[in-house]
């Protein structure tokens, strides 16, 4: 009987925190990982690399370059993926400021990593992507307008929740192509990004994570979801 094939994904950032996270688990999960990373530092991406060399890839991309995505997608032209996953993302580095109070650089940096570049991936790997596969991003529960009733965050709030509309759009534009979408909201998750204040582990939370996402093959269209595969409200 011929070997079924293992799956794949081109997961977009993982060199480290989530990303890195998610490589480990798909890698468990017996999936061939492609995944990006921004430059030739040491991370925990090459050490899974030089552990699994048969199942694990890495490429360059920093997400901000179209020609960097533009690069990527001739190099991996016809790989089929399984799933590609858009996880790269920022914030800004005073969380406690206003909207009002923040520079226009920071505001411009955060927003072209978080929406425009994230979207940029998307729209130009896409066509890696087999027809019945998953297209995900790594969106945020503070990017949901609803559950908005707190404030704070405010500037990487809406770079989310402008990312989450982008998303709609492309879903609009690409109704009935079968493919699945997902924005994922993963949680307040310890890394560089989130702090040491977050509730929880990236071994808590990414393995249910990675799952969730799997799960979402065949189920077409998009949805907000919650690493436990919960809608959350726009
Ligand atoms: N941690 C949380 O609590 C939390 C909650 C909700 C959503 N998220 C989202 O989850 C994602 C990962 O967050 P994290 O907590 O793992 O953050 P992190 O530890 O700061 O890691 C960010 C990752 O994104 C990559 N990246 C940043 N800018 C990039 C660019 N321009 N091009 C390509 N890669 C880029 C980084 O690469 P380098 O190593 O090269 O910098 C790194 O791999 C983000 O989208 C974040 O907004 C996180």
């Amino acid at each position: 009987m011929p070997q079924q094939q293992s799956k794949s994904i081109l997961l977009v950032g993982a060199s480290r925190g989530l990303g890195e996270a998610m490589a480990h688990v798909f890698v468990a999960r017996g999936w061939r990982v492609v995944g990006t990373v921004r430059n030739d530092s040491p991370n925990g991406l090459r050490e899974l690399a030089r552990d699994h060399p048969d199942q694990v890839g890495i490429e360059r991309l920093d997400i901000i370059d179209p020609d960097q995505i533009a690069a990527l997608g001739r190099r991996l032209a016809g790989s089929g993926f399984d799933m590609l996953f858009v996880n790269a993302g920022t914030a800004n580095h005073d969380q406690s400021e206003t909207i009002a109070d923040t520079s226009t650089e920071e505001f411009v940096r955060v927003m072209v990593t978080n929406a425009l570049g994230v979207m940029r991936a998307v729209e130009g790997l896409q066509g890696l992507v087999r027809a019945d596969g998953v297209i995900g991003v790594m969106s945020s529960g503070q990017g949901s307008i609803a559950n908005n009733e707190k404030g704070g965050h405010e500037v990487y709030r809406g770079s989310k929740a402008a990312l989450n509309q982008y998303m709609r759009s492309y879903a609009a534009r690409h109704a009935g192509d079968g493919r699945a979408l997902a924005l994922m909201a993963p949680g307040w998750i310890r890394t560089e990004l989130g702090g040491p204040e977050a509730p929880f582990s990236v071994e808590e939370t990414i393995p249910e994570l990675v799952d969730t996402l799997i799960a979402q093959q065949g189920r077409e269209g998009l949805r907000f979801i919650d690493r436990h595969g919960a809608t959350v409200p726009w």
